[in-house]
């Protein structure tokens, strides 16, 4: 199909341009026939514009017009004309003017949508993502993936001006521990072999490393085979840094001033740094979370010197076991119903708690359940040690240490939400530090590593690797952006003996250890210097700068919470051939 190609594209014709004569491309956005004169709007990636079609200027092009459908493919071509006063649309930035058509190409016709290509779409997220690609010409959508790529520029320059080098790394590759389950490719050639795909580059950087590139960093794709949510999914994209001879103020420098950039240059907005910091511990006993959610206040305080002796058995009972009662103030709440308050003990319920116990704070005194047990005494010091003032109310859990802080944590959250305290406009940035180095995992009985098990220990914390491991602290940080984690390194083990007892430590013995990570271990030997780094949530932190809810939403090709690609309906069966040749039978 022969057409004129454009002289401008639909964003860019101002008053400035009245008179020109000009071509524009693109999509049909939609086409009004007001009795008589034709109107249609042509869109592209940079705007939209509006085009005339008067039948008294040209009969024929006005029947041509009458055919034009949404997203229909054109070329037409016209003079700039200022809109007179009153036609003006101050909502365009194209809105001054418009185009009287003098010429008109249909490239391609589309058949009519199963959705309108609109901001303001009511399709469900399931055909929108089975038409992906009708979904992408949204304006919002297309808006999301400019900031995107301004990301990624951003995030080059950035490094590259700090000397930092890129290097890709292998995405068929051997297994690296990052706690998610991996996607596994079939070797055809090495019969009963597997590579993985990548859940982080985090070994190859480390090898990195010890090759004498002294700082990395990479764009790169992940792979996880993991439970799905909002800030989830099965292939996402990190930028990957390491860097050598640092310790976690160099880290956070470098980071912070990427965090920085992206701010000023998407958002226009300064942020202040340093970023406040948060030991894990004190994140847990203040917010309940290792990544709070700072945009609002609502910290716990923690009550077992008032209650232990109390005559209430409930809480009593928990302090002798070593749990913890504590709870938070939520201003000018008292007057909240019977109702409202059994929804909220249900809430806390649903999230693992025996029981909710509420304090209303009144003109006269204070009201509870348990004040009957406990009595107006321990209430009103209760009151007093939590500031609590005429009109607040106080709620309280009792349960094991990370039981009680966890579960006060998603109410209050929830209280957030109730009471508007999640303001989109704030951005509150910080670091969470000093992780545990171990968990326990209850089903298999053993320790795993809280964030990988390469991470280094707190120097002063390797005497407890052999007294109390479950005590010892590891190197490891995360970067919080209003509750959401975006952001997780740590200072390496560098120390062949260090790693080896770490493993051991993990129920990895030596022959295990060999087989997994020998490469790893085997470059240790030949001088590996002291370093850490840290990974970027790209999907999460473009999510948080476009104001987006979930990731997918920054993902160009994105997969549903059941790791589906509705698009092109993946996964999907492969021939029997295929299966033959790789010898893996379906069972
Ligand atoms: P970590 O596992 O913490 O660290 O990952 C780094 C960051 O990646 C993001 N992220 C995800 N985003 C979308 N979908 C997922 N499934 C997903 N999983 C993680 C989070 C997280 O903070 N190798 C280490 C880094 C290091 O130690 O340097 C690592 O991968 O924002």
């Amino acid at each position: 199909m022969q057409y004129i190609k454009r002289t401008h594209t639909c964003g860019e014709l101002r008053a400035s341009d009245a008179g020109k004569n000009v071509t524009l491309t693109g999509w049909v956005d939609f086409q009004r026939d007001l009795g008589g004169v034709i109107f249609i709007v042509v869109r592209d990636r940079y705007g939209k514009t509006q085009v005339v079609f008067n039948p008294q200027n040209n009969l024929q092009l006005h029947q041509q017009a009458a055919s034009l459908r949404s997203e229909d493919v054109v070329s037409v071509s016209g003079k700039v004309n200022h809109r007179p006063d009153g036609m003006i649309n101050p909502n365009m930035p194209t809105g001054e003017i418009d185009i009287t058509a003098e010429g008109l190409t249909i490239i391609t016709k589309s058949d009519v949508p199963p959705f309108a290509v609109t901001d303001d779409v009511n399709a469900s997220e399931e055909l929108r993502l089975q038409y992906r690609y009708l979904d992408l010409r949204r304006p919002a959508l297309q808006k999301n993936f400019i900031i995107r790529h301004q990301m990624y520029q951003i995030t080059r320059k950035y490094y590259d001006e700090l000397k930092f080098i890129e290097v890709e790394t292998p995405i068929l590759m051997k297994s690296t521990p990052e706690g998610a389950r991996d996607y596994l490719v079939p070797s055809r050639v090495h019969h009963g072999k597997f590579y993985a795909l990548p859940q982080s580059p985090q070994t190859y950087k480390q090898l990195l490393m010890v090759a004498g590139m002294d700082r990395y960093f990479q764009i790169v794709k992940c792979f996880r085979d993991e439970d799905l949510r909002a800030d989830r999914q099965p292939e996402f994209t990190q930028i990957d840094v390491e860097m050598s001879f640092v310790d976690e103020e160099d880290i956070y420098q470098v980071t912070e001033g990427l965090m920085k950039r992206f701010f000023k240059e998407i958002k226009g907005i300064e942020i202040q740094t340093p970023f406040p910091r948060l030991t894990y511990k004190d994140a847990i006993e203040t917010y309940g979370s290792d990544k709070p959610d700072l945009r609002f206040d609502l910290k716990f305080v923690t009550l077992n010197d008032l209650v232990q002796d109390s005559g209430f058995k409930v809480f009593a009972d928990v302090v002798k076991k070593g749990g913890v009662v504590a709870g938070f103030v939520v201003p000018q709440c008292a007057s909240y119903s019977r109702s409202q308050l059994d929804n909220l003990t249900d809430f806390a319920k649903k999230m693992g708690a025996g029981g909710l116990v509420w304090i209303k704070i009144t003109a006269e005194s204070v009201e509870s359940p348990i004040e009957k047990f406990i009595g107006k005494e321990v209430l009103l010091s209760i009151k007093n040690k939590m500031k609590a003032n005429t009109g607040d109310l106080i709620l309280l859990i009792s349960d094991s240490w990370i039981k009680t802080y966890t579960i006060l944590g998603n109410l209050r959250l929830e209280i957030g939400k109730r009471l508007n305290f999640l303001d989109d406009s704030k951005n509150s940035l910080l670091w969470v530090t000093d992780f545990p180095m171990f968990e326990c995992d209850e089903n298999e009985k053993r320790y795993v590593a809280v964030h990988h098990p390469f991470t280094s220990p707190k120097l002063e914390d390797l005497p407890l690797l052999d007294s109390d491991p479950s005590k010892a602290r590891a190197r490891a940080y995360d970067l919080v952006l209003n509750g959401n984690e975006i952001a997780g390194g740590s200072i390496r083990i560098h120390d062949r003996s260090l790693q080896s007892k770490v493993f051991g430590l993990l129920g990895i013995n030596e022959v295990q250890a060999k087989k997994k990570f020998g490469f790893l271990l085997e470059a240790f030997r030949y001088g590996a210097p002291p370093h850490g780094g840290i990974a970027f949530g790209f999907d999460r932190i473009c999510m948080l700068l476009t104001g987006e809810k979930s990731i997918r939403d920054v993902i160009a090709f994105p997969k549903t919470t059941s790791a589906m690609s509705l698009m092109d309906d993946s996964p999907s069966e492969v021939d029997e051939a295929q299966l033959k040749e790789l010898h893996i039978k379906i069972g």
